[in-house]
């Protein structure tokens, strides 16, 4: 399959790899093939080695020591969000918060922008969210009596724009939809789906998690209300999750959690609260995890989003090829506007059992219902098998695969 062109000549995807130590290592004896990167990416040493620089030279507490060392430390977290907010375009550091992952991200919102809605308001998500941006509006359903709309998706795993469109009117005060599915890799329109809401008075949250590493976002021009992504996707450190909001909104939304940091005064008859972005941050930060995400961000950015895009648009291209030649391969997911990821099923074999076969020949992928059950529902099975790639995969690997496949085969008959 050699014969099938790149369209990237000048991507130096084994210096990439140095970088990554955790490449080098053999998992059951054999060389690993790690395609699981849509569950968690691999860190490079520059990421690795901030985090390390900050615990060995300068750690301390961010935001309340009057010493040398906090105060660097305080720096280098607020230099973090900096990197942060150039990354995704926002205007101002206040709309930049650091929770724990984009899961804290999304409950934040749900929480303290859902104070505000009514019983019979309505928010829309779709059928192909994690479950982490459908419990939370659950949630609040439950407290507050709101309406939960689900816009459909087609067969191939398409958002439905005409679908999307019928539901909207001016109950919907919230279109929360991801921006790349996790399972589907589909990459829904952002756009529009903002342009239209926008048209009815309703705001919109993104989940970034599956698009941040896919692709540069800008969000002013998005124009989108929220956006959400977590930074072990990204190549950064587990233990962080970005995110960004309108400064208006944040400005006029309740505290999501309270404690150290987050308060202006304190009194036991009254508190009052910080500014932003303090005032979504009880408690002690992420620090050194918000200095290693902001050296994840540093790291891709210096390769560039649009040349990793272009060299997983080929992996893709190649894996599609190359797997559909697997006798029994159906590839789950397949909107033309999407990002490295392959779900997919091999005849009767459970994904569970493609994992565990498959893993014996060194090749890390998925298997299960990506904490999208609805989405398995909707789509008919009961979980697949799913390899996702990297700035540092490789055709090689795609090979490895398509022959750990092979051997599954062989078991299933
Ligand atoms: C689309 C999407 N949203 C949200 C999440 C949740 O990320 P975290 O567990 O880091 O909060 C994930 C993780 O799998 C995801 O793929």
């Amino acid at each position: 399959m050699n014969d099938i062109p790149s369209t990237q000549t000048n991507y130096d995807v084994e210096a990439y790899r140095a970088d990554f130590p955790i490449l080098s290592e053999t998992m059951r004896g054999k060389p690993l093939a790690y395609l699981d990167n849509g569950a968690s990416a691999q860190k490079p040493l520059q990421v690795i080695n901030a985090m390390r620089d900050c615990f060995e030279h300068c750690y301390a507490n961010v935001h309340r020591g009057a010493y040398d060392f906090s105060e660097r430390t305080t720096a280098a977290y607020e230099d973090s969000r900096e990197t942060v907010r150039k990354f995704l375009n926002a205007r101002s550091e206040k709309e930049i918060i650091f929770a724990k992952n984009a899961t804290e991200a999304m409950n934040l919102v749900a929480y303290s922008f859902g104070k505000s809605l009514q019983p019979g308001d309505k928010v829309l998500i779709t059928e192909m969210e994690h479950h982490s941006n459908i419990v939370p509006w659950q949630l609040l359903r439950e407290e507050r009596g709101i309406e939960l709309g689900v816009i459909p998706i087609s067969d191939e795993g398409e958002f439905l724009i005409d679908a999307y469109k019928d539901m909207l009117d001016d109950r919907v005060k919230m279109v929360a939809v991801t921006h790349v599915s996790n399972v589907l890799g589909t990459i829904t329109p952002a756009k529009k789906i903002v342009e239209m809401a926008h048209a009815v008075g309703a705001k919109v949250l993104f989940d970034g998690s599956q698009a941040v590493m896919h692709m540069t976002v800008d969000v002013q021009d998005l124009d989108c209300d929220f956006y959400t992504f977590t930074g072990h996707k990204l190549y950064g450190p587990n233990g962080i999750g970005v995110l960004y909001g309108k400064e208006a909104l944040l400005d006029a939304m309740p505290p999501f959690l309270g404690g150290g940091d987050m308060i202006a005064t304190v009194t036991f008859e009254k508190s009052t609260w910080a500014e932003l972005p303090a005032k979504f941050e009880a408690g002690t930060p992420p620090i050194t995890e918000a200095i290693g995400l902001a050296a994840a961000i540093d790291y891709v950015s210096a390769i560039g989003l649009e040349r990793i895009a272009a060299h997983e648009r080929d992996l893709l291209t190649y894996a599609m090829q190359r797997l559909s030649a697997v006798d029994n391969f159906r590839a789950i997911g397949t909107a033309p506007n999407k990002t490295a990821v392959i779900s997919f099923s091999l005849g009767e074999a459970h994904p569970h059992d493609i994992a565990t076969i498959i893993d014996q020949q060194g090749v890390a992928v998925r298997a299960g219902h990506h904490c999208a059950e609805p989405l398995m529902n909707r789509m008919g099975v009961v979980g697949t098998a799913r390899a996702s790639m990297g700035l540092y995969n490789t055709r090689a690997e795609i090979d490895q695969l398509a022959a750990a496949l092979d051997k599954v085969n062989a078991i299933f008959g």
